[in-house]
């Protein structure tokens, strides 16, 4: 819902000056103070707006801010300039109603800030598009483009408007902008040869000077330094915060956005330069034969340059400096201009030609805005003019006059609309037409304007009058023809009322304007009166060879010499005026009255003196009376209805029939007199402000009870919610809780029920058990009596069955004795011959039987070493159980060795000849049993040391292995490699692998070992053989049982002998060399580790002692 909001509401102050009670000048200043210090600088008097300058920027300027105040109606929202805009900008667009907004203020109050943001506004709000984007852009950029030629830095504002300004800004039926038309009036033109100390030439002098590039600058023979112009003032020529080179640009950039062409920025620059160029040429005094003066250009330089930039010839502007022609019907006059004449000619040409760029500057953005089509458009004008000026020191010329005079008609327009406004809106509401009394200005316009005897009739008269013509003469007339005019004062007028009034100087006049006195000096009045260009500049300019030039200057043209006096300055403007004014008429008007808060340009000052004057001439009390006249208030019925209905009972909260009818049912029921309102047709009309704030004081204490209602409902409401919510909680909470107790009640009783019904259940059963174990016992009991009675029973019956039998069986064995005996005495002649025999075979077959059967399963394991064999269960039978025994035995070593390889066999055979040879021969034989043979124990192949020798082994090595050579000196042993293959046993070196000897097998006869546990060995050789050389060997090794069963078997083959001899004794004889030494092997007490030692006895003579085994 959208939240209606009052210019009631948070208001500082008043925020309109009708509803001041009491209303007096002091209350009137005291709330513009009041909201100027809480920075509301707006404020408004009915429709009109009264806006204060800051002086600083404020954030009520942004486009939110726009936002907020589009399409809202003009009293919803504090006051505001968009909320005038706004207002302005809607009844043109919607009631076809063309607009004139009117800015009036004294210089520096921000009118043309205001103007600014008015048309800003418009911008922001009403269409959008491409060609309408440029429609506005060049409509705002027409703006810095007019400032920089008419304004100028002034002690009142840096940005002085020194010309007036109406612009009509031309809309569409859908309130697009079209376009636009710009009027100016009276140019400030005397500010470009003359400046007042502390203010500054037109902007555009010096921003071409500081912004233009070099070259432009060589362009148009300028030099950057402003002191080398002598119309530029030099004092004041910066100015605090403004950037004149960024200015230019900013200039030119708008210049091409509102359409200038790039030659014609060039010719105004060019005709800018010129007038800087003018002021510097300088007259001196030159006296002629004839004793007229004369006045002679000093330094042509300046001259030179300047015809050179505008295409004129030289020394036709210099003529015309120097002459001046007076034509006459027929007659043509020459004149010399004296010095004095010659400057006034030189600054009435830069005068001229500054005021005449200018108004063709205005021209030229005309036809760039001009609205296309001839339709008729919308209009909405903006008037920014200077507004009434006062010069406290009596400095008052002819230029103020013009401006107060302006303002005199403009003051006198506002009344008459906002009077014939107030009336056509009575007469359109219904309500009857009081009489209202108000200051009516049109006679002070009357006395500036009459045709006859006003003012400015007369300053004509006084100009165009032949005969001498001076100011005095001019003032001498106004003290004639006004002396008697109410408004008029001055020293020699006939009203002798002011002749003692030393306020009034004699060569002053005074004027009572609506906004107060002003005190005028009459000098200069016919001068700028007449602005009087001679002819003979205006004629060299048209012959300028420059284009813009010629056309600012048609009356130069020779072929339309035009004899009569060109229109006086006063004249024009009152022809300008008259003009404005008509068509103001026609418009519906809007005021902003712009106020300025102090003489500093300063933010937060408020200086009452100055404002108080403002105020004044401005007419804002008068403006305050004349809205009051009437009704101070007036508002619709619905948003008033809407305000005030908490006020009645019956039209609160809801009125549902019309809304007048609301009004009237609310206004009957308050206690306000009946004459203190109206009802029109679609408002309510409140004559005293007195009752709207009554009604404003009722409404806010009702809002406030109204407020505690809200509040009491709401917190009932909230309380109440908050109550059902904990009620629904609690029911919840306590239903939870109830669910959970019952939950573990019942679980008690669950379990306190199992509990008993577990003990009634043991019980029952226990007393059930107790009768079943009893019923239990009675049956077993029964089944014992019975048992036993059956078990009596039957041993009874047995024993009875048992004697039975016994006797039966007596009987038997009886009767078989019986039988026997008489069968035996029958057969006993044939039983002896053969059932003796029978009987025993039978036996002898039933024991044998039994036998093998039960050894059957008796046989001892398949192991050959298993020496189990059952007992002979019969004596008879020792024989057949040893031999099956031994036939057992065999069996089972042949289904052994039916599981040997090839490789094992031979082993074993080794093993079986070794037994043969040593078995309870030699007491080392034993140990060596469960040694295998492994034969090669050097691995003489693969050990890279006996490389060597195993490549000079001629056949395969069938043992290798370390053996102890005894020295037959002493009894020590020498390592030697022994090796053997299949034809002959090798002693070789154990450490170089040579051999040392090498005995074929044919001649080795036999070996002789001990008996004992030793290694030693004695390889006998034949006599006489190669090899028996040295003798024989006596060696010992570890594994002696090995090689000698090895050598037992390789010496049978090869020497294809029967077989070879072991001689296994403890003493033999062994040949070395020549001698035979006896080895004798003896039994030794253990000693070193228990080894067998061998020393030398004597020459024939070794002894081994073998430590005993035992
Ligand atoms: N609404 C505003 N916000 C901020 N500053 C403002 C505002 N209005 C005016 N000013 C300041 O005051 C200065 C003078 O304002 P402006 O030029 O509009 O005065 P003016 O009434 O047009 O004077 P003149 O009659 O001399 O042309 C501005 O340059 C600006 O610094
Ligand atoms: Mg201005």
């Amino acid at each position: 819902m959208e939240v209606k909001t009052s210019l009631l509401d948070n208001m500082i102050g008043v925020g309109d000056m009708v509803l001041l009670e009491p209303l007096s000048e002091d209350s009137f200043l005291e709330n513009l103070k009041n909201r100027f210090e809480h920075n509301e600088i707006y404020t408004y008097i009915g429709s009109v707006v009264i806006s204060m300058n800051p002086y600083r920027s404020l954030p009520i300027f942004t486009p939110e801010k726009v936002e907020e105040y589009r399409n809202r109606n003009f009293y919803e929202l504090s006051p505001h300039i968009y909320a005038l805009a706004d207002e302005a900008y809607r009844s043109l667009r919607d009631q076809d109603k063309d607009q004139c907004i009117l800015i009036t203020g004294e210089s520096g109050a921000g009118k043309t800030e205001a103007s600014k943001l008015v048309m800003s506004y418009v911008a922001a709000v009403c269409g959008k598009g491409q060609e309408v984007n440029k429609v506005k852009e060049q409509l705002l950029q027409s703006n810095p483009v007019l400032e920089a030629f008419g304004n100028a830095k002034t002690v009142r504002n840096d940005n002085s408007s020194r010309f007036g300004k109406y612009m009509d800004i031309e809309f569409d039926f859908k309130g697009d902008p079209l376009g636009g038309v710009i009027s100016n009036y009276l140019l400030e033109k005397s500010r470009v040869v003359k400046q007042p100390r502390g203010e500054r030439n037109f902007h555009v002098f010096y921003q071409l000077l500081s912004g233009a590039s070099d070259e432009s600058l060589k362009k148009l023979k300028l030099h950057r330094d402003f002191s080398k112009y002598n119309y530029l003032s030099l004092d004041s020529a910066a100015v605090n915060g403004l950037d004149d080179a960024a200015n230019f640009r900013t200039v030119r950039n708008a210049m091409q956005i509102v359409g200038f062409m790039e030659d014609e920025v060039q010719s105004v620059m060019e005709l800018v330069a010129a007038v800087l160029k003018l002021g510097n040429i300088e007259f001196k005094p030159d006296s002629r034969s004839n004793g007229s003066d004369e006045s002679r250009i000093k330094d042509k330089n300046d001259l030179k340059e300047m015809c050179e930039l505008l295409g004129i010839e030289q020394s036709v502007l210099e003529r015309a400096f120097s002459y001046r022609t007076v034509e006459a019907k027929l007659e043509k006059v020459s004149t010399t201009l004296n010095v004095a004449q010659a400057y006034y000619a030189r600054d009435a040409l830069a005068k001229n030609l500054y005021s005449r760029l200018f108004s063709w500057l205005v021209t030229r953005i005309n036809e760039s805005i001009k609205a296309q089509g001839k339709t008729r458009h919308k209009v909405m004008g903006v008037l920014d003019i200077y507004g009434f000026e006062i010069f406290e020191d009596g400095d008052n010329s002819f230029e103020q006059f013009i401006i107060n005079y302006c303002n005199e008609k403009l003051q006198q327009i506002f009344i008459e609309l906002t009077l014939r406004e107030e009336q056509e809106e009575y007469i359109r509401e219904g309500i009857e037409w009081t009489n209202i009394e108000y200051f009516n200005n049109a006679v002070i316009c009357d006395l500036i304007e009459n045709n006859q005897n006003g003012i400015l009739a007369m300053l004509d008269e006084e100009c165009l009058r032949p005969g001498t013509v001076t100011d005095e003469t001019f003032l001498d007339k106004l003290n004639t023809i006004c002396a008697e005019h109410l408004h008029f004062e001055s020293r020699l007028s006939k009203n002798s009322k002011f002749l003692t009034d030393h306020s009034l100087p004699h060569s002053c006049f005074r004027i009572q304007h609506y906004a107060g006195k002003v005190l005028y000096r009459a000098e200069g009045f016919v001068d700028k009166n007449n602005d009087l260009l001679y002819r003979d500049l205006s004629q060299a300019m048209y012959k300028a060879n420059h284009k813009l030039i010629k056309q600012l200057f048609p009356e130069g043209n020779p072929a339309k010499v035009n004899l009569k006096r060109p229109l006086t300055a006063g004249f024009q403007f009152k022809a300008s005026v008259g003009t404005l004014m008509r068509n103001l008429q026609t418009k519906n008007p809007n005021y902003i009255r712009c106020i300025k808060p102090n003489d500093k340009k300063a933010s937060h000052i408020f200086t009452d003196s100055l404002v108080r004057h403002q105020l004044r001439y401005l007419g804002l009390m008068e403006n305050v009376r004349v809205r009051r006249a009437g009704y101070a208030f007036r508002q619709p019925y619905e948003p008033c209805l809407e305000r005030y209905k908490m006020l009645c009972k019956r039209t609160w909260p809801h009125w549902l029939g019309p809304a007048r009818e609301g009004v009237e049912v609310l206004m009957s029921d308050l206690p306000v007199p009946a004459e203190e309102f109206s009802f029109g047709r679609s408002k309510i009309f409140i004559r005293n402000p007195r009752t709207l704030f009554f009604l404003e004081e009722r409404r806010r204490q009702c809002l406030q009870d109204l407020a505690t209602l809200i509040q009491k409902i709401y917190r009932g409401w909230k309380c109440r919610g908050h109550f059902l919510l904990l009620k629904k909680s609690q029911i919840v909470v306590s239903a939870w809780y109830r669910r959970y107790a019952q939950q573990k009640k019942y679980q008690k009783i669950k379990s306190a029920t199992t509990v008993v019904q577990s003990y009634t259940r043991g019980w029952q059963a226990r007393k059930l058990l107790r009768e079943l174990k009893y019923q239990k016992r009675c049956v077993e009991a029964v089944t014992t009596i019975s048992a036993f009675w059956h078990g009596t029973q039957a041993r009874r019956e047995l024993r009875r069955l048992k004697e039975e039998a016994r006797r039966k069986h007596a009987v038997a064995v009886i009767w078989a004795y019986w039988q026997g005996l008489k069968i035996r005495r029958e057969y006993r002649k044939f039983f002896r011959a053969n059932a003796g025999k029978k009987i025993y075979d039978f036996t002898i077959q039933r024991i044998m039987q039994k036998y093998f059967l039960g050894l059957k399963s008796t046989l001892p394991s398949m192991s050959p070493i298993d020496k189990n064999w059952p007992a002979r269960p019969y004596l008879f039978l020792g024989g057949v159980h040893s031999e099956l025994r031994r036939i057992f035995h065999l069996w089972r070593c042949k289904k052994y060795r039916s599981q040997f390889t090839e490789e094992k066999k031979a082993v074993y055979e080794e093993k079986l000849e070794a037994s043969e040879l040593f078995k309870d021969k030699k007491a080392l034989y034993p140990s060596s049993v469960s040694q295998p043979f492994k034969g090669d124990y050097l691995e003489i192949n693969k050990n890279p040391k006996y490389q060597k020798l195993s490549i000079a082994m001629e056949d395969k090595v069938l043992l290798a292995d370390v053996v102890n050579k005894i020295n037959r000196a002493n009894g020590k042993g020498t390592a030697r490699l022994f090796l053997l293959t299949k034809n002959s046993v090798v002693l070789a070196d154990q450490k170089t692998g040579q051999v040392k000897a090498s005995v074929p097998l044919p001649d080795l006869t036999s070996v002789s070992v001990s008996t004992q546990s030793d290694g030693f060995f004695a390889l006998k050789l034949k006599e006489g053989s190669a090899s028996a050389v040295k003798g024989d060997f006596l060696l010992s090794s570890e594994h002696l049982i090995e090689i000698i069963t090895k050598i037992h078997r390789m010496g049978t083959t090869a020497a294809d002998r029967e077989q070879l001899d072991i001689d296994i004794s403890d003493e033999f004889l062994v040949q070395f060399k020549h001698d035979k030494v006896c080895v004798k092997f003896i039994q030794g007490v253990p000693k070193n580790g228990n080894s067998v030692s061998c020393k030398r006895k004597n020459n024939r003579l070794l002894e081994v002692s073998v430590p005993s085994t035992a």
